[in-house]
């Protein structure tokens, strides 16, 4: 297994950076774009591993997918145009790939099989099986097909009112795109707001989708058009180079081009909350979504609660915020956040179980966890758990030990920041 050691830093970073593209909207791009009549061309695609594996899904539906460097061109023929699989379908480590296929799969009158590395057949997929048998989809699988591998039959779906009962976006797209090949209208009534890519990007490929409040509808039938667009940069990423600075005395640090979705951005409010410097200014749209730079700088932190709404807003930041919390004054509890034990790894063990290793004072409660800072971090190991965040959040806790950190299975970061060390240490 690959692992690396950092040695702490003896000065500030500082430098302009921009972070790959945005992996929810990477996924999201190829399969709208697999699905279009046309051809479409995306740029700033993430080329991460959970992104490549979307791609690969649509190649073995015979789409024929061109890349080059981290520009796709998508030459789609149309949702009739799709061949059945004929090998099963890999999702690697990839649950946004595994639960928004569940949702195409489902649709499309082939039978296909999927399956996914370890850490992701331990992954619920009830959470999309459940609503989608509802629409009349044949899906099987071990335990009632709560986990992957899967087998789908391909049946005639019928569109329904879905009432959410988590906050998921992988959950709520997997039913629109459901909804899209089904018969009828869908609704999906969300209980509290999540990351809303896709109802903002369907309609850039010509699919009318309507919002009223809580409540989405799509009309099923609707052949999505081809289109073209810049994937922003991913906030989720640069969420640890955010950190880095905020925690590393002498440090000025921007980070260009990074999505500012408001159902995404709750990082940028958590660090504001801790007392960071940081400025996020809006400045283009690409689409529906804003973008702009972030700058940030070094500050004494404070100590924040973290719960309810702004959980779904900041869930895959959890990490590295915790990692921020163990040098703030005071102690930061992170509530409502029990999704983290479902993600690539328990992420309430692996980042208690870490940054306890590296001399921090971190509890684990059921739904979340509780940060007693300010702790000197005096270095050892962090077991990634084969995590790309849990990776990400040692590699920047090393800026502020005492001796290196060591930082077990590496690799992992390729899921969804590929030159991820590239960038530290050019602003070291
Ligand atoms: C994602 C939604 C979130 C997030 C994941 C990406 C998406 O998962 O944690 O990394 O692209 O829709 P949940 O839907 O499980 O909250």
């Amino acid at each position: 297994m690959s692992s690396v050691e950092l040695v702490p830093v003896t000065k500030g970073l500082q430098g302009v950076i921009e972070v790959p593209g945005d992996k929810s909207i990477s996924h999201r791009s190829v399969i709208f774009a697999s699905l279009s009549e046309g051809t479409s061309k995306i740029t700033n695609f993430l080329t991460g591993e959970d992104c490549l594996r979307t791609v690969e899904v649509f190649r073995n539906f015979g789409v024929e997918i061109e890349r080059e460097e981290d520009t796709l061109v998508v030459h789609g023929k149309g949702i009739a145009s799709l061949k059945e699989p004929i090998s099963p379908l890999n999702f690697g480590n990839s649950g946004t790939t595994a639960r928004l296929m569940s949702g195409v799969l489902a649709g499309l009158p082939y039978f296909s099989t999927a399956y996914g590395d370890a850490s992701l057949s331990k992954r619920p997929m009830d959470r999309v099986v459940m609503p989608l048998k509802e629409m009349g989809a044949e899906i099987s699988g071990r335990q009632e097909a709560s986990y992957l591998p899967l087998a789908f039959a391909g049946t005639t779906l019928t569109g329904k009112v879905h009432h959410m009962t988590i906050k998921s976006a992988q959950v709520k797209s997997a039913l629109l795109l459901a909804g899209l090949l089904a018969e009828g209208t869908t609704t999906v009534i969300e209980n509290g707001r999540t990351r809303n890519h896709t109802e903002m990007l369907l309609p850039q490929f010509g699919v009318e989708v309507s919002i009223e409040g809580s409540e989405i509808h799509i009309e099923g039938g609707q052949q999505p058009q081809a289109s073209e667009l810049r994937v922003p940069g991913d906030i989720s990423s640069a969420a640890f180079f955010l950190t880095a600075a905020a925690i590393t005395p002498d440090s000025e640090l921007i980070i260009k081009n990074v999505g500012l979705n408001p159902t995404r951005n709750g990082v940028i409010q958590a660090l504001e909350l801790m007392g960071a410097e940081i400025e996020a200014v809006p400045h283009t749209y690409i689409g529906k979504e804003p973008v702009g730079d972030i700058k940030v700088s070094y500050s004494i932190l404070n100590a924040i609660t973290l719960e309810g709404d702004l959980i779904a807003n900041l869930i895959d930041e959890i990490p590295i915020i915790a990692l921020a919390a163990t040098q703030a004054e005071g102690t930061t509890v992170v509530k409502d956040a029990k999704e983290l034990r479902v993600k690539e790894t328990d992420r309430v063990e692996a980042v208690a179980y870490n940054l306890n290793q590296l001399g921090a004072k971190v509890e684990t409660r059921e739904d979340g966890l509780v940060i007693h800072g300010p702790t000197p971090l005096h270095g050892g190991e962090v077991d990634s758990y084969g995590d790309h965040r849990i990776g990400m959040m040692g590699a920047i806790a090393s800026l502020i030990s005492t001796a290196p950190v060591t930082i077990k299975d590496k690799d992992c970061i390729n899921i969804s920041y590929p030159n991820f060390f590239d960038h530290l240490y050019q602003v070291l």
